[in-house]
């Protein structure tokens, strides 16, 4: 027995850890191997409301949700839930459930607050009222089996007649029936977005609000809940076995887990649901980078949570802390802000849709630091003169940069290419970035793609090569050419004299300009030097 959670939280963390897997016993008339799907075994019992009404004139608490971006509302107050048959049969040997239900509450004696009426249910009564009469009888195994033959249309039965309801992934919403209806379930699911199975089953639940000694263990109810899931309902996961309240014992019975076939195709092809929801974004913390689902959980269970002050940012400060924390679901206030718990996880698992109060994020790595080594612009080394040197983001503001630097070589923008090359480290990796001025303004961020799609275009990882050339830029980008490399490096080495032509520099890279370069080499002392180049000019190192 365990005190349940509310469901936000139990949705962030439903599953275990470890990936257990087993799987649905019962085939149908469908071709699909139900053998082969499995879902990961939940450690957490999700609940869903056994009171619906707790005041007098207040609006019953029927979360019936048929919205496809349902917010999971489980039943914040429900303690003593039964997560397995032992906790049932332990419950059952109990004095007061053996006892008949009181049989009348003192309605008009109660306060307004306490004892409320409850909805009454379907047109069953179990006789005696007692909760051992409700496992005796066998009204509801006789509905469960009769309900898979015929199936309702589009969906393979998952399992029949438990004793349990499911905690699955992506909860969806429920509603009560008036009668043990699968295929009017069943056209509910169909009807709701991203729906993907369903669990009918009866419930044993209070006529009145146990919530008082003056009716602790009032007479029964027999609901019928239609319970909705993105993910698949399994005999694995049916882990809900009923719940005390007060003296009244809540149990379940007749429970059918239905899975839409295509789903249940794709589950056990094993082609669903992994690797198909892409991230909303990407950020960095102070030390790691963050793909970011926004909306979503994760079907893998937390190992850890901490709390979030003021926004979704604080967990991936909470995870930056824990070596082991992979990734985190964040359940709070809506769009992350505002405070919340983080669940921190071992890993992502699979991403499942879910409120807009729920972000979950996951490290895809240490955060790089960049840093400018060189920077040269029309032909002239101007390193000393920025101000953009190291740190997160590098903005690079080339909307004019002769009003910055002036122009260094004294041609018109017309004659001369006028630009600008960038030599940094990103993290253990060398790059170059080059704009021409006019260019705009261009971000350089340790992580993701740049401000700029061009900007991305401009970076080429310099060659590799045993050389001691680092990058070469001719006119407006970085040649990538192996063999001027090595020639430089030859030159590097014997010192010999070059002239730069468009054929030394293998290409012409901006006709119609007379073009500046340059020649990042590695000193035998380990230091980064510029050779500056101009068109028709002749250098040695
Ligand atoms: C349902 O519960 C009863 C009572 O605990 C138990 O005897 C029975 O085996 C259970 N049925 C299933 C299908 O688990
Ligand atoms: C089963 O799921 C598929 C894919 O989402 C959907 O097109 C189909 O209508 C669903 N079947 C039923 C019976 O709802
Ligand atoms: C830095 O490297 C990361 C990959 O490690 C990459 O995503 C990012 O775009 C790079 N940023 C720059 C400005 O080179």
């Amino acid at each position: 027995m365990r005190r349940s959670i509310p469901a936000l939280i139990v949705c962030a963390s439903l599953v275990a850890a470890q990936d257990t897997t087993s799987s649905i016993d019962t085939d149908t008339t469908s071709s699909i191997d139900l053998d082969a799907i499995s879902v990961v075994v939940p450690t957490t019992v999700f609940n869903l409301p056994v009171v619906y009404v707790t005041d007098d004139g207040a609006p019953a608490v029927t979360a019936t949700s048929l919205a496809p971006s349902a917010v999971a509302s489980s039943d914040p107050s429900a303690t003593d839930v039964f997560d397995s048959p032992a906790d049932v049969t332990s419950a059952l040997s109990v004095a007061s459930v053996l006892a008949t239900a009181t049989s009348s509450v003192a309605v008009d004696k109660r306060a307004a607050s306490s004892c409320v009426p409850q909805p009454t249910g379907i047109n069953h009564q179990v006789q005696p009222d007692t909760a051992a009469g409700w496992v005796a009888d066998n009204y509801f195994a006789s509905a469960a089996s009769a309900a898979i033959n015929p199936l309702p249309t589009g969906y393979v039965s998952s399992f029949v007649n438990l004793n349990a309801s499911n905690s699955a992934d992506n909860y969806m919403g429920y509603t009560l029936m008036t009668s043990y209806d699968a295929p009017g379930c069943a056209a509910k699911c169909s009807a709701i977005n991203g729906c993907n199975s369903f669990n009918i089953y009866f419930e044993r639940d209070p006529s009145v609000n146990p919530d008082d000694s003056t009716c602790s263990n009032p007479p029964s109810t027999v609901q019928v809940k239609c319970v909705f899931w993105g993910g698949a309902v399994t005999t694995d996961n049916a882990n809900n076995y009923g719940q005390w309240r007060n003296q009244f014992q809540v149990l379940i019975a007749g429970s059918n887990g239905y899975i839409n076939s295509t789903y249940a195709a794709l589950l056990a092809s094993g082609k669903v649901p992994s690797g198909i929801v892409p991230r909303t974004s990407q950020e960095a913390s102070a030390q790691n980078t963050y793909d970011i689902y926004s909306g979503y959980d994760s079907n893998v269970g937390a190992y850890s949570n901490a709390k979030a002050s003021s926004s979704y940012q604080d967990c991936e400060t909470a995870c930056d802390a824990d070596v082991l924390c992979k990734a985190f679901t964040y359940v709070g206030k809506t769009g992350g802000q505002g405070p919340g718990t983080c669940w921190l996880k071992k890993k992502l698992g699979t991403p499942t849709s879910s409120g807009t109060n729920v972000i979950t994020g996951s490290k895809t790595g240490k955060l790089n630091t960049l840093t400018v080594l060189s920077v040269v612009y029309d032909g002239s080394d101007i390193t000393n003169r920025v101000q953009w040197k190291s740190g997160n983001n590098i903005v690079v503001d080339a909307t004019d940069l002769t009003r910055s630097f002036g122009s260094p070589n004294n041609d018109t923008p017309y004659q001369g290419d006028d630009v600008l090359s960038l030599l940094y480290t990103n993290g253990s990796t060398t790059r170059v970035f080059t704009t021409q001025n006019y260019g705009g303004v261009f971000t350089l961020a340790p992580f993701g793609a740049a401000s700029a799609p061009n900007c991305v275009d401009a970076f080429a990882q310099p060659n590799t090569a045993s050389t001691g050339i680092v990058s070469v830029v001719w006119g407006p980008v970085q040649v990538a050419v192996q063999a001027l490399y090595d020639n430089l490096n030859g030159l590097l080495v014997s010192k010999n004299s070059w002239q730069v032509e468009n054929s030394f520099m293998m290409g012409d890279t901006d006709p119609y300009r007379l073009k500046h370069g340059v020649v990042w080499y590695t000193t035998s002392s380990g230091t980064i030097q510029s050779q500056l180049t101009t068109e028709h000019g002749v250098y040695n190192f």
